[in-house]
């Protein structure tokens, strides 16, 4: 006999009869990932060998730009529509103001022409900020301390002048002074690079996950001090979407969020309230912190590569920026 308190003989609504089989899984499924959602970041470098590992983030090389030409080859092969490249300068090419960044002859131009000659279907995308080239190690012109938002501007917009010259499909401003997609905008606009795509890095937190790109690209015994002058606070949200509504008004075509996984709540104010293709990075610290679990045995790595990336999906980013990138679009195609 039941009393007032047993449950009913069977449960009328099963959510686990949509979980059966993988047929009926792969039907209802409400995100999907494939290579067309990721970019491939290139650490490229003006050293004399081809490829050269990088310590803090194993299966990620340092490229010469005749191997970064052969990388986007492979991610044409593999569908990955875009790459992205980031430099590794020799020491003594730096300076306080970052004159190796507007440099036509220098190391990103000549990766620029390498792959437009041997893959002119993937997208090249340039990292625009004067990191990579300054002795302190700072993204912008460095003054008494102090990190001078308005004399970089014009260093920026001249990058990417460069950078689109040299035949960049998308230049990707990550140094996060104000007013700088303008100055990109215009200057672009002023010299016939009208159609030059800018992926603006709008919210861009002031992060511990870039340690190993910083590693990477050598500008990590450089920087003295952080970036909290300009780069953002990571107690903050309301703020990012006021970053992405003031470069999408300055002429910004796409928007990042930085880092990655712990910022998806971020990805996901700015994708529904702007809807604009909104990207997301996946950085290095996140990769070694991966990498460094698969070389214990922890974790199971193809599984996480899959995991995480659609996580950005399903948080509703329009693509991600991955050093996966490769791996994950075998895993797919
Ligand atoms: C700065 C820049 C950084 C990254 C890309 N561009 C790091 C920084 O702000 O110090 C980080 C990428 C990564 O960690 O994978 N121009």
């Amino acid at each position: 006999m039941s009393t007032p308190f047993a449950p009913a003989p069977f449960p009328l609504a099963r959510p686990r009869r949509l979980r059966a089989q993988p047929w009926i899984r792969s039907l209802v499924a409400e995100t999907t990932l494939t290579p067309a959602d990721l970019v491939w970041p290139l650490i490229v470098h003006d050293g004399e060998e081809d490829a050269q590992p990088v310590p803090s983030m194993p299966g990620v090389d340092r490229l010469s730009p005749r191997a970064a030409a052969k990388a986007a080859v492979r991610a044409r092969d593999l569908g990955i529509p875009a790459v992205a490249l980031f430099p590794n300068i020799a020491k003594t090419a730096k300076d306080a103001v970052g004159t190796g960044a507007t440099d036509p002859d220098g190391l990103v131009p000549e990766c620029i022409r390498a792959i437009k000659d041997a893959a002119p279907e993937v997208g090249v995308i340039t990292d625009v900020a004067l990191d990579c080239y300054t002795d302190h190690g700072h993204d912008g012109v460095l003054e008494d301390r102090r990190i001078v938002n308005d004399a970089t501007l014009e260093r920026l917009a001249e990058q990417a002048f460069i950078h689109a010259h040299a035949g960049a499909d998308v230049v990707a401003p990550s140094d996060m002074m104000d007013g700088r997609v303008q100055a990109i905008r215009e200057a672009l606009e002023a010299n016939g690079f009208q159609d030059t795509l800018i992926l603006s890095y709008a919210a861009k937190y002031a992060s511990a996950f870039y340690g190993p790109y910083r590693d990477a690209v050598g500008s990590a015994r450089a920087l003295s001090g952080d970036k909290k002058t300009y780069q953002m606070d990571f107690a903050n949200s309301d703020e990012a979407l006021r970053e992405v509504a003031m470069d999408i008004a300055e002429g910004a075509d796409l928007v990042m969020v930085k880092p990655g996984l712990l910022y998806l709540d971020i990805v996901r104010r700015v994708s529904e309230t702007f809807r604009v293709p909104t990207l997301a990075y996946q950085v290095s610290g996140e990769y070694a912190m991966m990498k460094a679990a698969v070389a214990n045995g922890w974790l199971d790595e193809d599984r996480a590569i899959l995991e995480s990336l659609t996580a950005f999906k399903r948080a509703g980013c329009a693509g991600v920026l991955t050093y996966f990138a490769p791996r994950a679009a075998e895993l797919l195609g």
